[in-house]
């Protein structure tokens, strides 16, 4: 038997979001909503999916990157309609169960996509719209039920009468479909309707007509629903998207005893014991391990911590840092860095696509590029790694246990040895060998009375 999949519905502008993207694309904890609406079927355990696109299609096509099928509406013609131009992806799925979605309901999550598919089965139903119990109903479809609570159909906003707008049970937009029925429906919907759209809401009176059931199951938590029309209502996804976020950490046993500006993204996995100081984003996939303090005003993208760090006032992005790692304030490590266990690095410190190794100390105003950095290294104040010539980058290699002196230049490509030093205030310009002490600067030179001479001071 073919598998279930998913069609979900983003072909909308979102005028009011005042934007170049599609409203899809309108992100909550930086993360676009029609990601959220992946993750949340991918999670059901659906594997294959369909997304239609509309306006401004192409930025879905490149942001999705042939991760899923995608089709094109070009007009925006209704729900029914914008299900209509993934016939041939429902088509393909004949025998099995679809779940259409909308693209833009971040919260809609995968338990309720589950539990929902579980009662759809057990009714041997044609469709089994997803519904939620919201305080204010205005504007989306409502869930019409007869005195016995039997489900009879979807009226939306504008065809409600005054009774059926006072019910406050709502279509999610996400309907489990029978694909075949689905197939059929959609070749019989019409538009004769208030708005003259194609309803997706009208398949359930036409799977019905052509003898199959349809049911409505509510979902638990009625956020399921939630959508943004507005910059000022993403906002409100966003805060009750964090605050969530912030709860489940914080019951999984991290410690944030004040949650100023921090943000932490739903891929965070956070170990017990670590403590989140104000100020604090943690976005995309991030990994920390326990009893690690990050904060205050840190920003950590794409990047894995291991126990008992300290990142204070740290930006760090696509980068590995290993454990009893301190670091900062004032750090900047850009994508591609490898900071082995114990590594301190200080105050106005950058590296960026380097390798740092074993307890080496890097502890103030140092810029490290394209490096390989041994173990046991320690880095003078103000030494700098020369890694670009103006049109090419080369690597700076430091071995095990060297000492760089304070303000050292490296110029890349350039090897400092094992054990080596460097004298403070040197420009290594070639390789330096193990064990050696490389001198790179003139030698000093002191003018006697030079000063009781020439006065250059004005009034002394
Ligand atoms: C729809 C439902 C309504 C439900 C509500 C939940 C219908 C007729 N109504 O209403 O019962 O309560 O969603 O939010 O289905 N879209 C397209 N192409 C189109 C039109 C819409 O792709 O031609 C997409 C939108 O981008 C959006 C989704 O479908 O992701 C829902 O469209 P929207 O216009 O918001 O539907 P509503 O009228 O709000
Ligand atoms: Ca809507």
């Amino acid at each position: 038997m073919t598998e279930n999949c998913a069609v979900i519905l983003a072909a909308g502008e979102g005028t009011r979001m005042k934007s170049e993207k599609p409203k899809a694309m309108a992100e909550v904890l930086f993360k676009p909503m029609l990601r959220w609406v992946l993750d949340a079927v991918g999670a059901a355990d659906i594997k294959d999916v369909c997304v239609v696109a509309g306006y401004k299609s192409e930025i879905i096509e490149e942001y999705l990157n042939a991760e899923c099928t995608v089709v094109r509406q070009t007009e925006r013609l209704g729900t029914g309609h914008a299900v209509k131009c993934a016939a041939d992806f429902i088509k393909a799925h004949s025998g099995a169960n679809v779940l259409v979605l909308n693209g833009d309901a971040p919260f809609m999550d995968a338990v309720s996509v589950s539990d929902a598919l579980l009662a759809h089965k057990k009714n041997k139903s044609g469709v089994t719209v997803i519904s939620a119990n919201v305080p204010e109903p205005f504007g989306y479809g409502r869930i019409v039920r007869s005195s016995d609570g039997a489900f009879l159909k979807i009226t939306e906003e504008k065809e409600a009468s005054a009774e059926e707008k006072k019910i406050t049970e709502i279509n999610s937009g996400a309907m489990w479909f029978d694909a075949d029925a689905l197939t059929k429906a959609l070749s019989l919907l019409k538009n004769d309707n208030a708005k003259g759209e194609y309803y997706l809401t009208d398949t359930i009176e036409i799977i019905r007509k052509e003898g199959m059931k349809a049911d409505a199951f509510a979902a638990a938590c009625p956020d399921v629903v939630l959508g943004a029309n507005t910059r000022v209502q993403l906002a409100q996804l966003n805060k009750i998207a964090r605050d969530a976020q912030l709860e489940k950490q914080m019951l999984a046993g991290v410690d944030i005893p004040c949650a100023d500006g921090v943000i932490i993204c739903p891929d965070a996995v956070i170990g017990t014991d670590t403590t989140i100081l104000p100020g604090t984003i943690i976005k995309g996939g991030v990994t920390i391990g326990k009893g690690c303090t990050i904060g205050p005003d840190s920003l950590l993208e794409n990047s894995s911590v291991g126990d008992f760090s300290v990142l204070n006032s740290t930006q760090c992005y696509s980068s590995e840092i290993g454990s009893g790692v301190t670091v900062g304030p004032f750090v900047y490590i850009r994508p591609g860095c490898v900071i082995a266990d114990r590594v301190h690095i200080g105050d106005f410190v950058e590296i960026k696509n380097s390798t740092v190794g074993e307890g080496t100390k890097l502890p103030h105003l140092t810029y490290i590029g394209d490096s390989d950095i041994g173990s046991g290294v320690n880095f003078g104040c103000g030494s700098v790694t020369v890694n670009y010539t103006g049109k090419e980058k080369f690597r700076t290699t430091v071995r095990d246990g060297a000492f760089i002196g304070c303000n050292t230049n490296l110029v890349a490509p350039v090897t400092v040895g094992e054990k080596a030093y460097t004298a403070a205030g040197s420009t290594i310009t070639h390789d330096v060998p193990d064990n050696a002490l490389a001198i790179a600067r003139s030698t000093q030179v002191d003018k006697e009375e030079w000063v009781t001479r020439k006065k250059p001071y004005k009034n002394k």
